[in-house]
């Protein structure tokens, strides 16, 4: 084999920011399953690109790549997913990384600039991604100018967990032509800005002058299989026919996207490449047809279909392909993902449901096949043939569209749990040709998602064909009926129950005829035609900024907000790999609950390049890395189960199986052999968890305590009512998963980890390895988001790497990939609540007892019932209450912390009270909640940390006034009861929630800092007991010592966290870490200029400079700790806030938006209202998954977890947030109790969150009382479009005229 690109080379060329590389098939150490990030991340040392699902479902991986056009030779550029990119596909590409676009030596772009300045980083971890998608876009445009529009549809790719979106798409959108103009304010602002951190260069993107047309070429790599890359179709047959003499299993590579849907099906001995065949990619339309090539990618056929439809009599209908195709998968993966690839999927999985496959069989689309021996040659078929056709080494060449009159109607749907990014629950297509109102022959009827052999709703098509007069009801109810028949969905959680998706069926007929004869529906049915619209998300923000040339109290950037915008910011899976470093991938149980009985490595260990099977024998100390904890409730959590115990449930650490690299250690993985052994059926339910505790009399010892208050005699009980709630669990989602890296060293071990809390992941490491906590350094630079998932799970996988890495004396690494960080560790705990309220007849509670159990995992050790018992009085008088929190446990991973833990249902379960309570009395909820208003002097609720008074005003009064103007209360929700009035199937439903949060130090508030003062430069070092994880930390404890010292923020830097300088430090969680670390850098900053004044006294009008030379001079210490503590007698106080959310469903699919969303929140005196408002709006998106779109699933037979990727879970995404959101700071608060005047942010919106559930709710009982159901009900989150159809009581007998 030769080098070069020939026909057979060895060395595939491609160029990596302007960078030539040149992979050799022989040496390089590159095979077939090698993804492009893994090259830009490992071989080109390029740690800016992050990586996380590997499935195209996060974005965190988009780079920008320049190819040419194989059918016209035109250059294209465009974002992909560099996850799911092989290496060998790159041949002739320009990729361009986030270093390609500046850096801080030689400036920033405009588009990192802008982001850092409109605050759109957090923790970073997304942020390259988003960066590069933008970037991908601009470069993708002519002169690089984009539109607002093409703004907001370009992120359905990436998720921020941290933001909520909204200042990442402003910040974008103040670059598109037409930005709005308080978007150019804003950037004149910043552009004024002196404080700016980023320099500056101006950047359009680079030109495509790097690209080259492919060549024909055939490699044989190192581990024998074949890579051919083909630009005509000879060659593709040929490499057939010799795959096939050779006996290899061979793959078509197209966009290779659906290694995102299928993970595990490679690896394959031939791979054929056939991004370079220009028949693949022509697109072409004439008189008759429409033709696209089979390898033309979704991104070029929606553009290419928006295009026809409107110049192309004939092919208007295209129009809607076009658009439904800009639903599937998000932006960087149709980018890449072509329709012959889409449909090869349905091909080999029916029960995919392929929305390509649905619109093109609907449309009457026929497929031309092509194969080497010319038996199909160029034979057109029709989809269904299609599905029966043996495509073995044959290719999709071409997809041929007809043309079709404007009598024919073309309808498609897709009904999903998230708007954007989400695979169908249902999908449907609908052609009907409608003349004079009746239909004029056999319509296509289409379904995707039923079962695997359904696609036409064939009876139903012929019934219509029939009887045709779709403008009668009577026709519309029997062909209902006749669906109803056909349509067998089959039912495989997670996906939707088959109830609803046989109702979608009928409705979204239903909603097709609607829209063909929209004149016969009379007005209030007329609404369930069209789909949800949603325009242009905007939102304003509202806070004070300090005028004065104070360095606090303004919005600055965010102190590491250009780093992490350049891939420049450092997280521990950047740290780069040491020669003699292994990668561990942990090996999991695959049952739910019984006995361990054998492990068996040696097919596994037989591997090259695997080193080790770390089990629970290797732990010399002990096998529990939560021995180290403050809760009562304590119970071991093994690090790894032993053989001859207990496996608590699917997905517990077995193992950690050594190998050289991270691909050889997950391959091996595969091979591990476990056997159990008295395997039982897992609980994995709260409700059955209850259930087998009550029935084994058991109950009382569940509860952890019994909270209870005086009543108030005043109140005259006459009404009881009684109810319940069920909350689900949330995953974290942080973007960067966790991970770590343990280095062995002469006195102990350095640990890498990405931890909230150091002193319990130390504290443990040292009981599981049975060394001194002295022997431990763990450092953590930043986190890539934590959200509390970061708090105790980290123990456990420092403690295996830790034991792996001292049993084979070498470094280990570990990080996890989504599916293990979900399956193996905890989430928010599943709630069940359950209450009987007694009031009087204006809504005031008299009495109240409440049970509240959290179902814990298999252990209590995080039960937080606790915390929402403590947290359930919120703004009310609580009077005459007892409340029992208590655990269940179920055959789960232990749940943990997840923002605002256990406070978010305590305040849920309370606001449902007074729903409750209003809507049995027939009154507004605002006017029940007033009359509850806890009032200066009122007792709390005594709980395990005291009680005591309430001793300051309620400020809830004051918002309330603030939110009627400011949110237009009253004309908002006179106008969602006419809507709901003039609409029948579509409805609103609007929510006030208030929200009071304790903040106090129960738990400690010990967070050292220390400060260092360079004499040379007088340049400030600063590091404390703090973790920076995308809450703005930093950016904080930055402004306090700018301020404190009267020095520009630039002579400052933070240093990494450590357990040396931030020894005993408490957890950094729940809201109160930057508050401390401000308040200790304060002191310490105090401390030295105690020290500085005799100096400062003998000097005439000294610069900074100056001064700290003479103070060194004079041998003055110029380095100063300090550890906050009860000497201090840090003050509690309450954090005020105010919700009020308006949304839209549409009963006929379950889908809805939110509407609008304003937020009032009180900081106090924010310290740095840039990063408040940030943990504001991004907590409150946090909130708003957790009641909306995010389920998880467990098989209730295995106990495995069924929503373990990004697949199946779904957090929000940039068109789930509010179309509107406004956000202010409450004016003129200042804390007298707080640190600097300012309040804690980040946790207290959370809880105010659950106004998105009860406007749900609202909107849901708007629909119901349609049907007569006048009834309140039980409502368990989340609220999926699923629940919501549930709840709407809608039947096919509804869908009339
Ligand atoms: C995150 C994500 C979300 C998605 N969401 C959706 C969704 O909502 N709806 C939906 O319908 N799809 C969805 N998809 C699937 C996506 O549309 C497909 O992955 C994509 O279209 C496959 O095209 P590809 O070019 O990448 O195929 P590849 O992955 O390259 O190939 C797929 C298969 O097709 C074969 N193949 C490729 N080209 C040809 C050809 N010309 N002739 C014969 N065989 C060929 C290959 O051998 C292989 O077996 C999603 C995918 C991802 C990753
Ligand atoms: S890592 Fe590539 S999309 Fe998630
Ligand atoms: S800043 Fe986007 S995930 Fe953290």
């Amino acid at each position: 084999m030769g080098k070069g690109s020939g026909s057979n080379a060895s060395t595939i060329s491609f160029t990596i920011n302007g960078k030539e590389y040149h992979v050799d098939a022989n040496t390089s150490n590159v095979n077939s399953e090698t993804m492009l990030v893994d090259f830009i991340r490992d071989h080109a040392s390029l740690k800016g690109t992050k990586v996380m699902c590997r499935e195209g479902g996060c974005g965190a991986c988009v780079v920008t790549v320049r190819t040419k056009d194989a059918a016209i030779g035109a250059d294209v550029t465009k974002g992909i997913n560099s996850c799911m990119t092989p290496v060998y596909s790159c041949q002739g590409w320009d990729i361009s990384t986030v270093e390609d676009l500046g850096n801080k030596d030689v400036g920033y772009d405009v588009i990192q600039n802008r982001l850092v300045n409109f605050h759109g980083t957090q923790c970073g971890y997304c942020t390259p991604g988003m960066i590069m998608s933008m970037n991908s876009l601009r470069e993708s445009k002519k002169d690089g100018l984009v539109t607002v529009k093409e703004v907001e549809d370009n992120f359905d790719g990436n998720i921020c967990r941290c933001t909520g979106y909204r200042p990442i798409l402003d910040a974008f959108k103040s670059l598109a032509v037409d930005a709005l103009e308080d978007l150019k304010r804003k950037c004149d602002d910043i552009e004024d800005c002196a404080s700016c951190p980023c320099p500056m260069r101006q950047g359009q993107g680079r030109k495509c002058d790097k690209a080259k047309p492919k060549e024909n070429s055939t490699i044989v790599l190192a581990n024998g299989s074949v890579w051919t890359t083909a630009v005509d179709l000879k060659v593709v047959f040929q490499a057939i026919k010799q795959s096939n003499s050779d006996g290899k299993r061979m793959r078509f590579v197209a966009g290779n996207t659906s290694t995102g849907v299928y993970k595990h099906e490679g690896p394959y001995s031939s791979y054929i490449e056939i991004n370079g065949i220009p028949e693949l990619k022509q697109k072409k339309v004439d008189s008759c047809e429409v033709l696209l090539g089979g390898g033309v990618t979704l991104t070029a056929a929606i553009a290419f279909f928006a295009d026809v439809a409107k110049t192309k009599a004939g092919f208007e209908y295209v129009a809607q392909i076009s658009k439904h195709m800009e639903r599937i998968a998000n932006v960087p993966v149709r980018n890449n993902a072509t329709i012959a690839g889409n449909l090869m999927i349905k091909h080999a999985h029916h029960d995919f449901p392929s929305d390509v496959f649905v619109l093109l069989e609907t449309a009457g689309a026929k497929l031309t096949i092509a194969s080497s021996d010319c038996t199909i040659g160029m034979k057109l078929v029709t989809m269904m043939d299609f599905l029966k056709t043996d495509m073995n080494g044959k290719l999709i060449l071409s997809v041929h569209f007809p043309k079709r009159s404007t009598d024919y109607h073309f309808r498609s749907f897709k009904i999903t749990r998230r708007f954007q990014n989400a695979h169908a629950y249902v999908n449907a297509g609908f052609l009907l040709k409608v003349v004079d109102g009746k239909i004029a022959e056999q319509p296509r009827i289409c379904y995707g998602g039923i079962n695997p052999q359904f696609v036409h709703a064939t009876a139903t098509e012929e019934f219509l064909a029939k009887n045709p007069d779709i403008g009668n009801d009577q026709v519309l109810q029997n062909a209902f009926q006749i669906l109803d028949k056909e349509i067998k969905p089959d039912f495989h959680p997670p996906e939707a129950i088959p109830e609803y998706r046989k109702f979608l069926t009928q409705s979204l007929l239903y909603k097709t005829i609607l829209g063909i004869l929209p004149g016969k529906a009379s007005q209030h049915i007329k609404s369930g035609g069209p789909d949800i619209p949603r325009s242009i998300s905007k939102g304003t923000q509202v806070f004070e900024s300090d005028k004065s040339d104070s360095r606090l109290y303004k919005a600055m950037p965010k102190y590491e907000g250009a780093w992490q915008a350049s891939g420049e910011a450092e997280y521990t899976t950047d740290i780069p790999k040491r020669p003699d470093e292994l990668f561990g991938v942990f090996i999991l149980s695959t049952i739910g609950s019984g006995t361990l009985k054998s492990i068996d490595a040696t097919e596994a260990l037989a591997m090259p390049g695997v080193v080790q099977l770390i089990t629970a024998k290797d732990i010399k100390g002990k096998n529990n890395f939560m021995e180290f904890f403050f809760f009562p409730t304590a119970a071991p959590q093994p690090v790894f189960v032993n053989v001859g115990d207990k496996v608590s449930y699917h997905g517990q650490s077995i193992g950690l199986l050594l190998a050289e690299n991270r691909q050889i250690a997950v391959e091996a993985s595969r091979k591990v052999k476990v056997a159990y052994e008295g395997v039982t059926k897992p609980i994995v339910d709260i409700m059955d968890a209850i259930k087998n505790v009550e029935a084994a009399g058991l109950l009382p010892k569940h509860f952890i305590g019994t909270f209870t208050s005086e009543g108030d005699p005043s109140v005259s009980v006459n009404h009881t009512i009684s109810g319940d709630m069920k909350i689900g669990s949330q995953y974290h989602y942080f973007m960067e998963t966790l991970n770590c890296l343990c280095i062995p060293r002469e006195d102990g071990i350095d640990m890498h980890i990405p931890t909230q809390w150091m002193d319990h992941t130390q504290n443990n490491l040292a009981l599981v390895l049975g060394i001194p906590c002295s022997s431990i350094n763990i450092q953590v630079k930043r986190i890539g988001g934590g959200f509390g998932g970061k708090i105790t799970q980290p123990a456990h996988i420092a403690a295996a790497a830790a034991v792996a890495a001292t049993t084979v004396r070498q470094p280990v690494r570990i990080v996890l990939d989504i599916e293990t960080n979900m399956k193996m560790l905890g989430r928010r705990l599943p709630f069940y609540m359950k209450y009987e309220v007694g009031f009087n007849d204006v809504g005031k509670i008299g009495n109240l007892k409440t049970e509240i159990f959290c179902d814990a995992g298999f252990t209590p050790n995080e039960a937080d019932s606790i915390i929402a018992a403590m947290h359930m009085q919120n703004v009310y008088k609580a009077l005459g209450w007892e409340v029992k929190p208590g655990f269940v446990t179920t055959n789960t991973a232990t749940n943990t912390s997840v923002r605002a833990p256990g406070s978010v249902k305590g305040v849920a379960l309370i606001e449902n009270i007074m729903e409750h309570i209003a809507f049995y009395l027939k009154k507004e909820s605002l006017l029940v909640r007033q009359v509850n208003f806890i009032e200066k002097g009122d007792p709390f609720l005594p709980t395990f940390f005291g009680g005591g008074n309430f001793e300051e005003e309620n400020q809830i009064p004051r918002l309330v006034e603030e939110m009627k103007k400011s949110g237009d209360y009253e004309n908002r929700k006179k106008f969602v009861e006419t809507f709901n009035k003039e609409n029948r199937w579509k409805k609103r439903g609007l929510s006030l929630i208030p929200v009071k949060f304790h903040v106090g130090y129960e738990f400690g508030c010990n967070f050292p800092a220390m400060i260092a003062i360079y004499h040379f430069d007088g340049t400030v070092s600063c590091t404390h007991g703090g973790v920076e994880m995308g809450q703005g930390l930093q950016t904080k404890v930055l402004q306090t010592i700018a301020q404190s010292f009267q020095i520009p923020m630039d002579k400052i830097k933070l240093k990494p966290t450590n357990n040396f300088v931030g020894a005993n430090a408490f957890s950094s969680g729940g809201s109160i870490a930057s508050e401390v670390c401000c308040f200790a850098a304060l002191r310490a900053c105090e401390t030295i200029k105690e020290r500085l004044k005799p100096i400062l006294e003998k000097l005439e009008n000294p610069t900074w400079e100056q001064l700290i030379a003479a103070a060194h001079q004079a041998k003055i210490d110029l380095t100063a700790s300090y550890t906050p503590g009860p000497k201090d007698d840090l003050k509690e106080y309450e954090v005020w806030a105010l919700a009020l959310a308006e949304v839209e469903i549409d009963v006929l699919t379950g889908e809805y938006k939110v509407a609008r969303t304003d937020l009032i929140e009180d900081c106090g005196k924010s310290l740095s209202p840039g990063v408040d408002l940030g943990q504001i709006e991004g907590g409150y998106i946090f909130g708003q998954g957790m009641w909306t779109t995010e389920r998880i699933v467990h098989c209730k037979e295995t106990g495995e977890l069924l929503t373990n990727r990004t697949w199946e879970y779904k957090p929000p995404e940039t068109k789930d947030i509010p179309e509107d959101f406004r956000v202010s700071l409450l004016k003129d608060a200042p804390n007298p109790h707080g640190i600097l005047r300012s309040k804690a942010t980040g946790e207290p919106i959370l809880c105010a969150t659950v106004a998105v559930y009860f406007a749900l709710r609202n909107a849901i009982t708007a629909a119901r009382a349609d049907k007569g159901n006048t009834e309140w009900f039980k409502l368990d989150s989340p609220i999926t479009p699923e629940d919501v159809y549930q709840h709407c009581l809608t039947t096919s007998t509804d869908f009339k005229f």
